[in-house]
């Protein structure tokens, strides 16, 4: 493991106040493009070949192997149509705001990612699936691309002067979101509900965008791409584990002096992740949330879990690192609320396709809200964790892993903090003093919610 210097966001200050966007003259002046003219003198299978070598996984949550995915792609000549590639920038996970930082400030940086992805998988349109509340980066994009087409990136004239042609689109989304799901996301990008299709079949690289292969990647999955072409897999494998090479941004929020977004390598410690963020505020270190809400909490004692897709898993006994979007929580944060605020959310982003994830969420929603309202049993903590186990699509009832988010927060807050969460049953009274507490919303039991 070495991390010697920013690779992402090596054109970001760290001073705010001294960032700025670049914009084309300031990226190429800064090296850009130079990986995409390397890349146009190979051929696409030794770009896919390269990216695999890197080991990068993808940064949108799974920790799907990008070079893999792309050789899924189906090759030869097109006949009934385009391939598409579509950006993941949907970035709704609470917890995560890595992908708008690289767009605030170096949007150029996932366009030749794009244009290198797009050209290794065959594709000649990209779509960037954008968060609806992303106004501004919806915007940025916008700019950027004018850019890239007046340059000569994008386009009918071809890539650089290569044969190949590319034609990009800003696609915004409606502020769901399921619609980061990547099918889900295919579905609201045809103009439809974005509910997530069955897989099997309906796996992106056969039939994905408009029933067309496509590929799916997330901003900085794609932002690292260039870095690979530019200077090879085995530097990026310098970073990171030996299963979880390469930088990684940390978007780090909650009771911390510095929060914000800071880029490391993979497998730091979460320890370390803390102090990269100014250390605890206002209180000593109780958990973690690691990788949006959706992959559960980090518990006391975890402090020396190891930030990688596997050490968080397999260790930290959560469902992965996804995003790395860490919320951070001091002493006095009332477990029980907050997990209550995650399923709150859950309930209220289930798409509804599917029993176990449009009901149980609410349903487990209330007794969170009843517990809350003092009026909880023990029984009601088995009943949490009776329900949990029958949402996801690990036990396979359902379409999308939505509801398997709402089941490893639920396993993870009380199997970790089963005291707090039992005294709150037993012992109303013994509500920790909490910085964030606020009113809870009291749903009656019974009441529709939906
Ligand atoms: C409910 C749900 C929401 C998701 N939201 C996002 C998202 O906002 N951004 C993202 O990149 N991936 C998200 N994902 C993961 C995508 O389905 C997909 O795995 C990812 O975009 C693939 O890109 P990658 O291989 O580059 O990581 C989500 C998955 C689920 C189940
Ligand atoms: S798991 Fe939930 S969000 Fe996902 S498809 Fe089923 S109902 Fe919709």
């Amino acid at each position: 493991m070495a991390f010697t210097e920013p690779v992402l966001t090596k054109r970001i200050a760290q001073d705010p106040s001294q960032r700025k966007l670049h914009w084309y003259d300031d990226y190429v002046r800064t090296g850009g493009y130079e990986a995409l003219k390397k890349a146009l003198t190979m051929t696409p299978d030794e770009v896919i070949k390269t990216v695999t070598e890197s080991g990068l996984r993808g940064r949108g949550g799974a920790g799907f192997g990008a070079g893999q995915k792309w050789s899924f792609m189906p090759k030869g000549e097109k006949k009934n149509g385009p391939h598409y590639m579509t950006v993941n920038a949907d970035e709704s996970e609470p917890g995560t705001f890595k992908d708008r930082y690289l767009i605030d400030y170096d949007p150029h940086q996932m366009l030749e990612g794009i244009a290198i992805g797009s050209y290794a998988t065959g594709c000649e349109i990209c779509y960037i699936f954008i968060r609806g509340e992303y106004h501004r980066q919806a915007k940025v994009l916008e700019r950027a691309i004018k850019e890239a087409y007046e340059h000569g990136i994008f386009g009918p004239q071809g890539m650089l002067g290569s044969g190949y042609k590319l034609e990009c689109y800003v696609h915004r989304g409606a502020g769901a979101y399921i619609c980061g799901e990547e099918t889900g996301l295919i579905e609201a990008l045809e103009g439809k509900r974005g509910w997530p299709r069955l897989k099997p079949p309906f796996f992106p690289a056969a039939i994905g965008a408009f029933g067309r292969p496509t590929v799916v990647n997330n901003v900085e999955t794609l932002c690292c791409v260039p870095h690979i072409i530019e200077r090879g897999p085995a530097w990026f494998k310098t970073m990171g584990t030996p299963s979880s090479p390469g930088p990684k941004l940390f978007g780090m929020s909650g009771h911390l002096n510095r929060p914000g977004v800071y880029e490391n390598e993979l497998g730091i410690t979460l320890q370390q992740s803390i102090d990269m963020a100014g250390g605890m505020k206002g209180g000593k270190y109780k958990a973690a949330i690691c990788g949006g809400i959706s992959m559960g909490v980090l518990g006391p004692n975890q402090l020396d879990i190891k930030l990688d897709f596997d050490d968080v898993r397999f260790r930290g006994g959560c469902l992965g690192l996804g995003t790395a979007g860490m919320i951070v929580m001091n002493e006095h944060t009332d477990m029980v609320e907050a997990l209550r605020n995650c399923v709150r959310f859950y309930a209220h982003e289930s798409c509804g396709q599917c029993t176990p994830c449009r009901e149980g969420a609410p349903w487990m929603r209330k007794i969170l809200d009843r517990i809350l309202e003092g009026g909880g049993r023990l029984k009601d903590l088995d009943m949490l964790l009776e329900l949990e186990k029958t949402m996801g699509t690990m036990p396979g009832t359902t379409i999308c892993g939505l509801a398997d988010g709402t089941g490893w927060a639920t396993r993870t807050f009380i199997n970790k903090f089963y005291d707090e969460f039992a005294a709150r049953c037993t012992n109303p009274d013994t509500v920790p003093l909490t910085i964030s507490s606020r009113p809870a919303v009291i749903t009656p039991l019974g009441a529709n919610t939906r």
